[in-house]
């Protein structure tokens, strides 16, 4: 690309002089023309007296080529000038934070080039800057949220414990009443600083990935099992397909086993009684694709494009004693594990996908 601009460089150049040349030629002859038609032939041959053999003919051809080149020169370095010009203010924008600018004019192959280059620049710095606010947005939002969900069961423990404090709970049953109501908001506290702390965890660069290579089908067994008595309380059904073959997966297992157990527990916490669920796990030379499906409530269409940032719940779980944090430590486990957790909802459906490659 360069030696092609190197190339039509030397082409403008000897087109250029070609040009001044000519235009030389043509001008002085006209001139000439005129003088032998108006003057005489004799005064364009006659010797300058200030400067010996040097005629008048001469003296046009120089005095010409001497305007076309400082005329030349003028219009080339105001076409370096120019390009120039913008680029310096173009820098100076860049440096207070303007990244939507972008240079836009025509000009020789070097600065046509600086331009590409710097126009690529902005549109990165552009981008970059775009993500770190968005970032810094959602991280805020985390904060205010975080700040709320802790507010909540904290002024509730604090109300309790100061009642009881000021002997004001007479009776014992009541007394037991608020010191359970204390135990189990100080249990939702310390489930949201835990979360809390997994995901930032898990945002962490020294935190061990997949290290080991571990049987899919038997922790998803293993998780199922966990969750039995909770099916059986709610009347759930609970259809199991998982291969009866290991499937092997390069994992860390704990916080695999936290990822896909929120999504069984999600399907108890937030349908109601006799819900049917199924689990089941595909085995592929590439992949394996875990399904957890539902026919409960299904997840409204506006909560679909977010339903994994953190602290988002649907309106009938915001009473309820979760975090809204299990699907974004989620996400972000099944990420670790260079895979993908995806929604596929419809109304009274709800299908949870898991895809985990296989190394
Ligand atoms: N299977 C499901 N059926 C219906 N709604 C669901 C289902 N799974 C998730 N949701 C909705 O998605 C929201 C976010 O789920 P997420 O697991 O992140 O939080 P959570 O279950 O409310 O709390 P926790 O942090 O304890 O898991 C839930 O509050 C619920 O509204
Ligand atoms: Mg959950």
């Amino acid at each position: 690309m360069i030696l092609m601009g190197k190339k039509r460089k030397l082409f403008n150049t000897m087109i250029t002089a070609y040009i001044l040349f000519t235009l030389t030629v043509g001008v002085t002859n006209s001139i000439v023309a005129y003088l032998d038609d108006h003057v005489g032939a004799g005064i364009l041959k006659k010797s300058i007296v200030l400067l010996p053999g040097l005629s008048l003919n001469s003296l046009i051809e120089i005095a010409i080529f001497a305007l076309s080149v400082y005329l030349y020169s003028r219009w080339t370095s105001k076409r370096i000038t120019g390009p120039l010009e913008k680029i310096t203010d173009a820098i100076q924008k860049m440096r207070k934070g303007e990244f939507t600018q972008r240079l836009r004019f025509k000009a020789d192959y070097e600065l046509t080039l600086i331009q590409e280059h710097f126009n690529e620049m902005v549109a990165h710095l552009e981008k970059t800057e775009a993500e770190k606010n968005k970032a810094e947005q959602s991280k805020q939002r985390m904060l205010l949220d975080l700040s709320h969900d802790l507010k909540t069961p904290i002024t509730t423990i604090q109300g309790y414990a100061m009642a009881l404090q000021m002997g004001v709970v007479d009776s014992p049953e009541k007394q037991r009443r608020y010191l359970e109501m204390i135990y189990n908001k100080s249990v939702i506290v310390t489930a949201l600083v835990e979360d809390m702390f997994q995901l930032a965890t898990l945002d962490s660069p020294d935190l061990p990935s997949a290290e080991e290579q571990e049987d899919l089908a038997e922790l998803i067994r293993q998780i199922a099992i966990a969750h039995f008595d909770q099916f059986e309380q709610k009347k759930f059904t609970l259809d199991l397909k998982i291969p009866s073959h290991r499937v092997m997966v390069q994992m860390n297992r704990n916080l695999l086993y936290r990822a896909l157990s929120n999504l069984l527990s999600n399907t108890l916490k937030h349908n109601p009684e006799g819900t049917e669920v199924a689990l089941s796990l595909t085995d592929t030379d590439e992949a394996v694709l875990l399904q957890v499906m539902d026919n409960g409530i299904g997840i409204a269409e506006e909560l679909k494009e977010r339903i994994f940032q953190p602290f988002v719940r649907g309106d009938e779980a915001r009473t309820g004693e979760g975090t809204g944090l299990g699907l974004a430590i989620a996400k972000k486990a099944v990420e670790l594990h260079g895979g993908k957790l995806l929604l596929k909802s419809e109304p009274g459906k709800t299908v949870f996908e898991v895809i985990l490659p296989k190394n």
